[in-house]
């Protein structure tokens, strides 16, 4: 068994831009931002997007990337002559615990059986974004096993995988394959735990998760960290604050609020809404792990917020604010209710001792290794994430199915 016998170095830049990105989960909600934004940033990569399309995966959610730069965008069996007349996105419907599976896409054989530009050989990763995850916190108290299995069982198949495929003499046969890896694995504030009214986590405060969801991750954390330490696997993790923006699935807070608004039904605030979420624009979170995959040092933790504390009901009021004035100035198509006023319910917390009181990140590492930092004002990403929701209310029904108003009936009474 190999055993990591120094730290990685400081890595160059400019040998670390990955080319071709196995991207898991890809079909939800920072997923597919991500892909999207990957996609538009880096005309050279390609992206494999592996996933399961559970209730919160969709296919529609990526509609315009598959349209764009998908197979059936270009044609078949042509010998294209640049990179801008080849597919740069291909999907994959498939679980991150099937071995199987993965074992396929790593070799390639996966797409060996298609006729394809470019080859099965080079749509072999040299790098992992690891989003696919069971994510809703409240499920996670009715059911814990799908987080267990996806979360923690899922990530030890991509890590394994990975160290096969990378580091294994024996299999990675082809150069090329061992160089520029990373495998960043997509974790949350959530495994710090609970915060008091003051202070923020840094990348070193322990972990002390609360949920079975925020432990499932806290578990991939230190699963990640073993086989960076083991087996030199250059692992990076990052963990951030609430993101919100478009293709959310509304059984988080504000895409939750926004669709119960415009249906006129009430909007149900967990306790008295004092608990405080540090919100991030996703976009920003899509720019920090970009860089942080070409830029960060392997074996590190890098926290990701907005630097934008709030109490869940000053976000919910904001929320009813904003449409309040969307709707008088007209804007997009106007939902089908006569009456906006906010109907705010302060329900029985269904977390309980679970629900942790308050995050806030201390994100001075990214900000000065890597040079990013949040941009998006919340007020003004609210607005605009409003916005594509009056938009696309077909989208919101559309993700919409059975399952979620069973969800919906478990935890909040009826829809
Ligand atoms: P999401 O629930 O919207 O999407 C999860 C995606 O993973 C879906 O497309 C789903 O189909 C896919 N998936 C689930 N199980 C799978 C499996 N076994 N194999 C393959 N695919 C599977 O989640 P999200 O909000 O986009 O979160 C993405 C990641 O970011 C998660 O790991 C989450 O823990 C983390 N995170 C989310 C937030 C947030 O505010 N949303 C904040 C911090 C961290
Ligand atoms: O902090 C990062 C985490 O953010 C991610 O790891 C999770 O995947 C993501 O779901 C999110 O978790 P939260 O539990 O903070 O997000 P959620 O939108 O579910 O809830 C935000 C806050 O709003 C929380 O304090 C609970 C409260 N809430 C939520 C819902 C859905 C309500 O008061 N009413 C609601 O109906």
């Amino acid at each position: 068994m190999p055993i990591a016998k120094t730290q990685d170095p400081r890595p160059n830049p400019q040998d670390l831009a990955p080319k071709t990105l196995l991207v898991t989960g890809g079909a939800g909600f920072i997923g597919s931002n991500f892909v999207r934004y990957v996609l538009r940033e880096h005309p050279d990569w390609t992206v494999v997007n592996l996933d399961k399309l559970t209730y919160a995966g969709n296919l529609a959610n990526l509609a315009d990337i598959e349209a764009t730069y998908g197979l059936d965008a270009f044609a078949r069996n042509q010998e294209p002559s640049t990179k801008d007349q080849q597919p740069r996105y291909f999907f994959v419907h498939g679980d991150i615990c099937d071995r199987e599976l993965v074992d396929s896409l790593f070799t390639g054989s996966y797409f060996s059986s298609q006729h394809l530009t470019p080859s099965p050989q080079d749509l072999r990763p040299n790098s992992v974004v690891n989003f696919a995850a069971e994510s809703h916190v409240d499920r996670s108290l009715l059911d814990a096993s799908p987080f267990i299995e996806t979360n923690i069982k899922g990530t030890q198949v991509l890590l394994d995988a990975a160290r096969t495929y990378w580091l294994d003499s024996s299999s990675a046969k082809n150069q090329e394959l061992r160089t520029n890896n990373r495998f960043i694995q997509i974790s949350t504030d959530e495994v710090y735990g609970f915060l008091g009214e003051i202070g923020k986590f840094t990348e070193k405060s322990s972990l002390l998760p609360n949920s079975p969801y925020a432990a499932s991750k806290a578990a991939a954390d230190m699963l990640c960290r073993a086989y960076h330490k083991t087996y030199s696997l250059p692992i990076i993790i990052t963990r951030s604050s609430n993101n919100y923006g478009p293709y959310q699935f509304p059984e988080k807070l504000i895409p939750l609020m926004i669709r119960n608004a415009l249906n006129g039904k009430e909007l149900p605030v967990y306790g008295k809404g004092l608990q405080v979420r540090d919100w991030l624009y996703v976009e920003d979170n899509c720019r920090a792990i970009d860089l942080v995959l070409q830029k960060g040092r392997a074996g590190e933790v890098y926290n990701i917020g907005g630097n934008c504390e709030k109490k869940n009901i000053d976000v919910v009021s904001l929320i009813c604010e904003i449409l309040k004035d969307l709707i008088s100035k007209n804007q997009g198509p106007i939902p089908n209710t006569q009456d906006l006023r906010p109907n705010i319910q302060f329900i029985k917390d269904p977390r309980g001792a679970a629900h942790d009181f308050r995050y806030a990140l201390d994100c001075s590492k990214i900000e000065e290794e890597l040079g990013w930092e949040p941009t998006r004002d919340f007020e003004k990403g609210l607005e605009e994430t409003i916005e594509w929701y009056l938009e696309n209310q077909d989208w919101v029904e559309s993700v919409i199915t059975g399952e979620y108003q069973e969800y919906y009936e478990k935890v909040y009474g009826r829809e």
